[in-house]
């Protein structure tokens, strides 16, 4: 019997495929550690960004951050984060650091985060991987 896609689902594919695809733009000569990552706003825009390495290790962004400020700069301040896909090209388990988890729930307190753990892709909602964000208001 044909299976029914829902529109979650079907999201959840198109985020995790950009990711892969931008996993393809990685600098990362340092660690060669290439990673992608796709966010689809709450309007449903999608904006992809992958992980910048520096000779000064301490100035790499990772791929979550990059895609973040991409789309504040592509979207404007208003953002708002409906759900983010990470992965890698080692198909290595790769959940959110904690700057990123940080960055994340800036713009999307309520986001669903998918990412590859040592038991497969997870999905879980930011505030489970950042319990008690901070916030200025
Ligand atoms: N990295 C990311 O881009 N995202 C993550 O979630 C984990 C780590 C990058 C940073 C660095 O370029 C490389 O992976 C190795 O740590």
């Amino acid at each position: 019997m044909p299976q029914r896609t829902s529109g979650r689902d079907k999201s959840r594919k198109r985020l995790i495929a950009a990711a892969r695809d931008a996993v393809k733009n990685a600098y990362a000569p340092y660690s060669n550690f290439r990673v992608g990552a796709a966010l689809l706003t709450t309007k449903g825009e999608m904006i992809v960004g992958c992980n910048v390495e520096n000779a000064s290790y301490g100035m790499t962004n990772c791929a979550e951050r990059t895609a973040i400020f991409s789309a504040v700069s592509q979207l404007g301040p208003s953002l708002e984060i409906d759900a983010i896909a990470i992965l890698n090209d080692k198909n290595a388990p790769c959940a959110p650091c904690g700057a990123c988890r940080q960055v994340i729930y800036e713009f999307g307190p309520k986001a669903t985060v998918f990412f590859l753990s040592a038991k497969g892709w997870k999905k879980l909602p930011i505030a489970k991987l950042l319990p008690e964000g901070f916030r200025l208001k």
